[in-house]
């Protein structure tokens, strides 16, 4: 990641959020604000002395906008920028306690992964230079079995592989054999041994887990704790050839898992889940009932809702790495409502989103900003894939306007999706061109207004035609 010395979520300011967010989301600032006002004032909370702290509860938050707005991106986005640990969740992914399905408390158990992910590998980041030396100390051992530090026991040349020859030298290293190791070391350094094959044990993996299911009694977990069972019993220490480059891999791991305490990962991931952790649950909407029936899917839709309800309030979660307190965790929610209205969620529900933003519908000088603006905008992805292929596309301003007011056009007259409607616009111009990429290398193609209204003219003056394809 190249992000590494850019600055992280939890120490940017709200307008650095917002900053951030709009290399890659157009418009949509009220919506940007607020979430960087609740992002940040979890930063705040942490500083605060610990009795108030613990009154201090987060701000949910409930985005509301039509389809393809942006809602979704602006979850990814925060994703991405995130140190601290974030999950997106569809609600639809959830269905009630005793129902087939994941239940909710599943999303914690999720968060709680994330972090132990995270926390650790930042921890064995800070062992780099250390798991190194390690590593390359195994690996030296491996090349010149006779130069191994140890008394000098006739080690059962077992690796029969290793064919280099050198001289025995007892006990610690000699002058001699110190500088011999010392060559191995440079030429292992610079990949000379890379390609040649060891031996190795490669360990059982899996210390630390052990037998943790008592307790969460949640299926997921069981069936984790059988899988490590099965290492503990199956997956005896083996011995097995492999490259040095290879060994080298298995070696870190090993060693990175051996750098990093277990117990220190655990409470450091267990505090920033309780702290700091985000949760993102997508597509909320589809989880409201509409009023009314009292059967059907609606039942379940609010069995949803309740299970839900005790997580956003704050209980506690067991998890096999302990139990985790919910009660801080921050929870965005996002839905597009136009069915639905968040007054059709249990109020109760209601009550723990208290911060509401909504979206705004996109125009088309919207449509013109995402087309051409964003990091990762749709012109510059085809420009860069065409480009593979020896050809340079460029779109005029006035092509972009006219992709934009034919996407506003179908939108309404057709279905409403919003920015994807951008997609499906600009594959069908592009079609006839990605086809023929090929034998076109060494061009530079433009796309002009005449070229859109060419390519696309039949297409959205047929109302039928534009329904299927566009
Ligand atoms: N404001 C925006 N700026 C830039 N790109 C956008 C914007 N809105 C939508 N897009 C693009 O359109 C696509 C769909 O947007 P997104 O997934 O965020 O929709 P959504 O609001 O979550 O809709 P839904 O309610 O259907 O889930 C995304 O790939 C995104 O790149
Ligand atoms: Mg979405």
């Amino acid at each position: 990641m190249d992000r590494q010395n850019t600055i992280k979520l939890d120490d940017m300011v709200p307008s650095q959020i917002v900053k951030e967010l709009d290399k890659y989301i157009i418009g949509q600032d009220k919506a940007k604000r607020t979430i960087a006002v609740a992002l940040r004032n979890r930063t705040r909370r942490k500083r605060l002395p610990e009795n108030i702290r613990d009154e201090v509860s987060p701000k949910n938050i409930i985005m509301i906008g039509p389809t393809g707005v942006g809602k979704t991106e602006i979850a990814r986005r925060i994703a991405k920028l995130s140190n601290a640990p974030f999950i997106k969740v569809e609600a639809t992914k959830y269905t009630e306690v005793g129902y087939v399905g994941r239940d909710v408390e599943s999303m914690i158990r999720d968060l709680m992964s994330i972090a132990v992910q995270m926390v650790k590998r930042e921890m064995a980041e800070a062992q780099e230079d250390v798991v190194k030396r390690r590593v390359e100390d195994r690996l030296l051992d491996l090349l010149l079995p006779d130069l191994k530090e140890m008394p000098p026991e006739p080690a059962p040349n077992a690796s029969g592989t290793t064919e280099l020859q050198v001289a025995n030298a007892p006990g610690a290293f000699s002058g001699a054999a110190e500088s011999t190791r010392e060559k191995f070391r440079k030429m292992l350094q610079a990949g000379a041994f890379d390609d040649k094959e060891v031996e190795i044990t490669a360990a059982a993996r899996s210390q630390g887990i052990g037998i943790e299911m008592m307790g969460s009694g949640n299926l997921e977990d069981i069936q984790e704790a059988m899988n490590s069972l099965g290492s503990i019993f199956g997956n005896k220490a083996k011995r097995r050839k492999v490259t040095i480059k290879r060994a080298r891999d298995i070696f870190t791991d090993e060693e990175m898992e051996k750098s990093v305490d277990q117990d220190r990962v655990i409470d450091e991931a267990k505090e920033r889940t309780e702290q700091m952790g985000i949760i993102f649950i997508d597509e909320i909407d589809k989880i409201a009932g509409t009023n009314g029936s009292a059967s059907g899917p609606d039942v379940s839709r609010q069995g949803v809702q309740r299970d839900i309800l005790p997580i956003v309030e704050g209980t506690k979660v067991s998890t096999k790495w302990g139990i985790i307190d919910t009660t801080h965790i921050l929870f965005i929610a996002a839905g597009a409502f136009h069915v639905a209205k968040p007054s059709d969620l249990i109020p109760e529900l209601q009550g723990r989103f208290p911060l509401r933003t909504e979206l705004d519908d996109l125009k088309t000088k919207d449509f013109f900003r995402i087309l051409k603006e964003p990091e990762n905008a749709i012109t510059k992805q085809y420009h860069e894939l065409l480009k593979t292929e020896g050809v340079d596309v460029r779109f005029t301003d006035e092509a972009i306007t006219r992709i934009s007011e034919i996407a506003w056009e179908v939108n309404t007259t057709s279905e409403n999706i919003g920015a994807r409607r951008l997609y499906t616009i600009m594959e069908i111009l592009l079609e006839e061109l990605s086809y023929s990429a090929s034998e076109l290398s060494g061009q530079t193609i433009t796309i002009t207004p005449a070229y859109v209204d060419q390519r696309l003219n039949d297409v959205v003056s047929n109302q039928d035609l534009s329904r299927y394809i566009l």
